[in-house]
């Protein structure tokens, strides 16, 4: 595995970059805005593609790399589903699989640093974000924090994995790097503890100032979503209705760009045609499926996701790749849902 740990001095923030060397994609946790460009050098040094970037919470102590990073490789953004940033292009559940390449993560739910904190775990080692840190856990004191739902999280997820699994967080404020279960178990101050009451006292009494750059960077965190607006122009965003009515009164079809496993969890417009936007390059080759059906469907293609973020990134890359008149549902599947459209699931 090609694993990189990488740190923001500023906030003491630790990102890691995993790939393995097959097809050469890759993967970010945490990344730090201030930072994208080199994470985008170190991308080329090491010859990878980054699909995906994942944020284990929406941070309160730098700005995230999420967007900046999005823009610029057209990665798909992940987050757990209770995040209350604007747009990521997925939302992931507990016990969801993320596969990127070979690497396999698995998610946790750990709620409690906040009420949207997810921890992501492969087959050696957890990205705990700031639900457990090395010799330490995460402050409950902001962002919907909750000392007793972080008690749960630590003693009844976290401690649960293997005692030699790797523990990897979003920070470390002594130079620390890792550790691993078994040791936090045993040695992490805060975990000595008889009961989630105990831990709540501890937690509660604290009397942390905020961080530097929490009103700066808890808003810019949530509107990660919205820089994703410029890669459409006029009359390439359908919404909902648009879409309805294209539908009705031409042949439309509709593309949806989702990964199997969102599908079967949340169902697909009827009769719609199944490319995951991961196949996006090869599927726009000359004798690729995709570049056949808009050669052939010319102006009547739309293009759809989860929340319309990869079918805008999408639409952008087809019309650079000289397919004009694509179109993409606005909001994704989520706006379907919520205006009443149906959804089809397989039998
Ligand atoms: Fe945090």
């Amino acid at each position: 595995m090609i694993f990189q740990q990488l740190f923001d001095p500023a906030s003491c923030t630790y990102t890691y970059l995993l790939a393995r060397r097959f097809g050469g994609e890759a993967l970010i946790i945490d990344p730090v805005i201030e930072h994208v460009d080199s994470y985008v050098s170190l991308l080329e040094r090491l010859d990878l593609k980054l699909v995906k970037a994942i944020d284990t919470h929406i941070h309160a102590d730098h700005v995230t790399g999420l967007g900046r990073l999005r823009d610029i490789t057209k990665c798909v953004t992940v987050m757990g589903e209770k995040s209350g940033a604007d747009v990521v292009s997925m939302r992931v559940r507990e016990d969801e699989k993320i596969d990127v390449d070979g690497i396999e993560l698995r998610t946790i739910f750990t709620p409690g640093h906040t009420d949207d904190s997810y921890s992501f775990a492969a087959a050696d080692r957890v990205f705990t974000g700031d639900a457990l840190l090395i010799g330490g856990t995460g402050r409950t004191d902001f962002q919907n924090g909750d000392p007793l739902a972080a008690y749960e999280s630590l003693f009844n997820k976290l401690l649960k994995l293997p005692p030699e699994t790797l523990v990897f967080p979003a920070h470390d404020y002594h130079g620390n790097t890792a550790s691993t279960i078994g040791y936090e178990a045993a040695k992490n101050p805060r975990l000595q503890v008889k009961s989630a009451q105990e831990y709540a006292n501890i937690m509660n009494n604290l009397n942390l100032p905020n961080p530097k750059m929490m009103d700066v960077a808890v808003p810019a965190n949530l509107v990660v979503g919205r820089s994703v607006s410029q890669f459409v122009r006029p009359g390439e965003e359908l919404d909902v209705e648009q879409c309805r009515e294209a539908r009705d009164q031409e042949s439309v079809i509709f593309i949806d760009l989702r990964e199997q496993g969102e599908r079967e969890r949340d169902g697909w417009i009827a009769s719609s045609l199944h490319i995951p936007y991961n196949c996006l390059d090869s599927q726009l080759s000359p004798s690729g499926t995709l570049s056949r059906i808009a050669r052939d469907n010319q102006g009547h293609i739309v293009l759809y996701c989860a929340h319309g973020e990869r079918s805008a990134l999408a639409v952008d890359t087809m019309r650079n790749a000289g397919f004009d008149g694509v179109k993409h549902l606005k909001d994704g599947l989520a706006a379907w849902v919520n205006s009443g459209g149906e959804v089809e699931f397989s039998a």
